[in-house]
């Protein structure tokens, strides 16, 4: 951690603790960029999917769409409970989470020739990486969002051109200036 990041999490401590949500389309690189954020400012990591089925937070599973039907109500409940203990948090996921005391949400874009290509290499149906690319290029997330937090709260970031680390360096400075006002 450099000297700016410790400088980030002693004005945190000061007044409250963190919480980021790093969101996206599938294959958007969350996860990857989640990691490194959550070493680099010591943030609990919590992979929302993981989550959802060690805790059975699911309906079922849909087959046609490959995915659990998630219990958006049991998902917060059991979010809330991890807020209470006051953690800092580093949440990644794609789904939209409805109005939880998250400060920042990140989502994560990567060009539609980027993104196919990702999700080509996976096991999924041509059906199932058609609707992922569909979602990117509506911006879904982006409108669901803002139906529950308010625009300031809300951050895009395309990392076409940015390694994961770059990604990671490029969401600190966003908390820099938010937190501590610096921009740079
Ligand atoms: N900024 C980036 N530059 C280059 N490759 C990246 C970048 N971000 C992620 N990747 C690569 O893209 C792939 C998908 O990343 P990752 O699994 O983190 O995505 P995800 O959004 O978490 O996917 P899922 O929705 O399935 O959980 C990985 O192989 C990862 O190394
Ligand atoms: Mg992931």
């Amino acid at each position: 951690m450099n000297l700016i990041d410790k400088r980030t999490m002693v004005v945190m401590s000061n007044s409250s603790v963190l919480r980021v949500y790093i969101t996206g389309t599938p294959g958007t690189g969350k996860t990857s960029v989640a990691k490194d954020l959550s070493h680099d400012l010591n943030l609990e990591f919590l992979e929302l999917n993981d989550l959802i089925i060690k805790e059975g937070l699911y309906f079922g599973y849909d087959i046609d769409r490959e995915s659990y039907i998630v219990d958006d109500d049991l998902l917060k409940e059991e979010l809330l409970k991890k807020m209470k203990k006051k953690v800092n948090l580093c949440l990644s996921g794609g789904m939209v989470l409805q109005d939880l005391p998250i400060d920042y949400i990140i989502i994560l874009h990567t060009s539609i020739h980027v993104l196919r290509n990702r999700l080509e290499k996976r096991d999924y149906s041509k059906e199932k990486i058609e609707s992922n690319i569909e979602a990117e290029i509506m911006n879904v997330l982006y409108y669901d969002f803002t139906e529950f937090y308010p625009s300031e709260k809300i951050f895009e970031v395309h990392n076409d051109d940015r390694s994961v680390q770059d990604t990671c360096e490029h969401i600190k400075s966003i908390i820099r200036k938010h937190h501590l006002g610096i921009s740079q």
